[in-house]
């Protein structure tokens, strides 16, 4: 966003930017439950799933659990790209855990599992953070629930998140898949957001990036709203877009018809 649409509304940062501070990340009521949630798990050193639609905001909840939890206890370890063969989304682990790859999937298996165990030693428990997991190789999804086995399936010395879209829960639901999803304890999902939490999440990040609350005009908001359908990222893309015509047509606040004038350009009905 220019710096000229960003003193036109008397903004001091781009308000629908992903760059958001972890500390500064919107939880109203429903996402502070997840985040709760998956707290409450992680110290219990159990396993989660966390699902919703593209945009829901899964990845920026995980940042969320990252800022809630105390770094010298749990080492979270987050896992990116989850399209590797097993062999090499352990190496991939093994490179997040600096600890030795090794040649063999048996090797960096053995070298991820001992070096859980050492970390126990010291107390401190890692939480390996699996996002866009609904990618994961069959293969990998196989070999998952091994790593969750410690002194004969006695310990718990870890947490695993798996965190993707909704389809990740039929796949873990699959009987092939039921070792697996027998050990994650916890399985959420993010809900579709209310047209209230969509005011709320803009005007949070309108004020955040210094701007004035009533930026957006309420109707133009619920519009927003349902042509997001539940998505921040929708919402964010569609709302910087609306900033953007409102300096070319000199106006300070989004109203209704300019946002309609956004969403038909983008072809979105509404
Ligand atoms: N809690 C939040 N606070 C502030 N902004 C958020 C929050 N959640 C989501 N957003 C905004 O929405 C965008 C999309 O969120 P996020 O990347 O977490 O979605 P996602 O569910 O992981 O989507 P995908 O399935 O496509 O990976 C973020 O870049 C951010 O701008
Ligand atoms: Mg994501």
């Amino acid at each position: 966003m220019s710096p000229e649409t960003l003193s036109h509304f008397g903004l001091n940062q781009e308000p629908f930017s992903k760059e958001i501070d972890d500390a500064d990340l919107w939880l109203p009521p429903s996402k502070h439950a997840v985040l709760d949630e998956l707290t409450d798990a992680v110290h219990a050193r159990k396993s989660a799933v966390l699902t919703g639609e593209p945009g829901a905001g899964k990845t920026c909840l995980l940042r969320a659990l990252r800022h809630a939890l105390k770094a010298d206890t749990f080492r979270l370890t987050y896992c990116h790209n989850v399209t590797l063969g097993r062999r090499d989304f352990y190496r991939q682990l093994c490179l997040a855990l600096g600890v030795p790859r090794g040649a063999t999937a048996g090797d960096v298996f053995l070298s991820v599992s001992t070096h859980v165990e050492e970390l126990a030693k010291e107390r401190v428990f890692p939480v390996f953070l699996v996002d866009e997991a609904h990618l994961l190789h069959q293969d990998t999804l196989d070999h998952l629930h091994i790593l969750l086995n410690y002194a004969w399936d006695s310990r718990a010395l870890l947490s695993l998140l798996l965190v993707g879209l909704p389809d990740l829960d039929d796949r873990l639901r699959l009987r092939r898949n039921r070792s697996l999803y027998s050990r994650l304890h916890h399985r959420v999902s993010i809900g579709s957001l209310t047209a209230d939490d969509t005011a709320d999440y803009v005007r949070m990040r309108v004020t955040r990036a210094g701007g004035p609350k009533d930026l957006f005009a309420p109707d133009a908001v619920a519009m927003l709203h349902e042509a997001a359908a539940g998505s921040l990222r929708d919402t964010d893309r569609i709302a910087t877009a609306a900033l953007r015509l409102a300096v070319r047509r000199k106006r300070k606040t989004i109203e209704r018809e300019l946002l309609a004038r956004v969403l038909h350009a983008e072809g979105i009905a509404t």
